[in-house]
């Protein structure tokens, strides 16, 4: 045995190993052909039911562990003063060192609650990107939701490291002009509306230089904190020896607050939190809180939930998991490259976006191109993704005739987090480069019904 060399394995392993299964739907293709007729080509119209593989969405999809179950086990459901509580505001307070954490039923909550009382009319509200119910809540205060993403992150074929950047000077001239307008900035981490790239620590840094020269706060939208922290450790000079928690730690440390939705690395099936320095602001928020998600020390959820989610946040930052999370996705997408298939690049963290108007050439964007696609992803392997382009950023012209081409036409594929093996993600790959073979035979789509806002949801269209 003392000659037998170290084995230094090149295999990635899911770092976990099963004790709870739930049976795949398996669907017959005329099953899926009719789901797909009565769903009006809309996916969110499907039964879950007829869906193989759903890569719809990562967030509130994935597999808790067996800590995780055994805090649902523990939850204190004390209306009030829960140790429940105590435990989840410990952990978020550990790690992110904010004083203030309010719990809310998902992350949207904590957004109204947030712009509910800094935003409102003729304020500007900048950030990387806002992801679409953040925009749709400082919105619906009257108030400006402004993206300053850096160009390379608009430019699908750009393989800058971090393309959640924000743009600083674009940031600088904001400042000036909006100036007295400006309630606080947020940074998305990472980047979902943007393809889930991740924001350099360098980037954060010189964002929250530039606010506190003009005494504006910095929040952070951190859904995907977890994620963007293994970026920064992967990529970043001089980032390579630290834990993913340090990073994290100074992550936060930056911000004067967060939005969270617990539904991603939270690795919780819902849940959220407000996270606020501002002693005033919190009292405000606590109040407002009472009113529509409940009880400052449950706040729309249920003490179970709050351990649930107060163990994620703690697995959510080991090292084996995030490599293998960030593995997973990299050996999607590569298999993808390799195969010919039109993607963005580089690969963000919690999905593989396919681009729709390269994947279709022969449909113009009035066709619908990845929604098109999606369809066809469905119909051929019971696989659904969203899409991410002309339906649900296009608006219908006024006066009729086509509508204007939005800049991108995507279908997102969202790895849910411990929920899918290697070979799950195979029969993705395998479905689609099989697609793409016969890209030709996929076709257009037109709308015959969608309601005036947010149509991608209810939207029913037509080959
Ligand atoms: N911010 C970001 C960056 C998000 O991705 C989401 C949700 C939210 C806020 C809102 O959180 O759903 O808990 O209210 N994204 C999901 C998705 C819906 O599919 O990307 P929520």
């Amino acid at each position: 045995m003392r000659d037998l060399r170290p084995f230094h394995p090149r295999t990635i392993i899911e770092p976990f190993r099963v004790k709870s299964v739930e049976k795949l739907p398996s669907v017959t293709r005329e099953r899926r052909a009719e789901a797909l007729a009565q769903a009006h080509w809309n996916l969110f119209a499907l039964d879950a039911c007829d869906v193989t593989i759903d890569l719809l969405t990562d967030s509130g999809t994935g597999a808790m562990s067996a800590e995780q179950w055994a805090g649902i086990m523990r939850g204190d459901e004390s209306y009030a003063g829960s140790p429940s509580f105590r435990r989840f505001e410990a952990e978020v307070r550990d790690l992110t060192g904010i004083e203030h954490i309010l719990p809310t039923h998902q992350g949207r909550a904590a957004e109204h609650l947030l712009f509910g009382l800094v935003a409102g009319p003729g304020k500007v509200v900048p950030s990387n990107t806002h992801f679409d119910t953040t925009r749709a809540n400082v919105e619906a205060t009257g108030a400006e939701a402004r993206d300053l993403l850096i160009a390379e992150g608009r430019d699908s074929s750009s393989l800058h490291p971090f393309k959640g950047n924000v743009d600083l000077d674009a940031l600088e001239r904001t400042l000036d002009e909006a100036s007295g307008r400006i309630p606080l900035a947020m940074v998305t981490v990472t980047n979902n509306a943007g393809g889930g790239q991740p924001v350099s620590l360098e980037n954060l840094r010189a964002v929250r230089a530039l606010l506190s020269r003009h005494g504006i706060p910095l929040f952070l939208d951190a859904c995907r904190f977890a994620e963007n922290a293994w970026f920064i450790r992967e990529r970043e000079p001089g980032q390579q020896g630290r834990s993913p928690r340090e990073i994290a730690r100074e992550m936060f440390s930056l911000a004067d607050g967060a939005t969270f939705s617990a539904k991603k690395d939270g690795l919780a099936n819902i849940g959220g939190f407000l996270a606020l320095r501002d002693g005033d602001l919190a009292v405000r928020a606590r109040r407002a809180l009472v009113l529509t998600e409940g009880y400052p020390t449950y706040g729309g959820l249920a003490g179970r939930d709050l351990e649930a989610i107060a163990v994620g946040l703690r697995e959510v930052l080991d090292e084996d998991y995030l490599r293998y999370r960030h593995a997973t996705l990299q050996y999607f997408g590569r298999a993808l490259v390799e195969a010919g298939v039109p993607i963005v690049l580089p690969v963000g963290g919690h999905a593989v976006f396919l681009d729709g108007r390269r994947f279709c050439e022969h449909l113009p964007p009035r066709r619908f191109p990845a929604q098109s696609l999606a369809c066809a992803l469905y119909l051929h392997a019971g696989l659904r993704g969203v899409e991410v382009g002309q339906l649900m950023f296009g608006r219908p012209p006024p006066h009729g005739g086509d509508e204007t081409p939005v800049p991108l036409d995507l279908v997102r594929l969202a790895l849910p987090r411990r929920t899918y093996t290697q070979s799950h993600v195979d029969l993705c790959i395998e479905a689609i480069v099989d697609l793409f073979a016969q890209r030709d035979a996929i076709s257009g789509l037109s709308i015959v019904e969608q309601p005036p806002v947010l149509r991608h949801f209810t939207a029913k269209l037509a080959p």
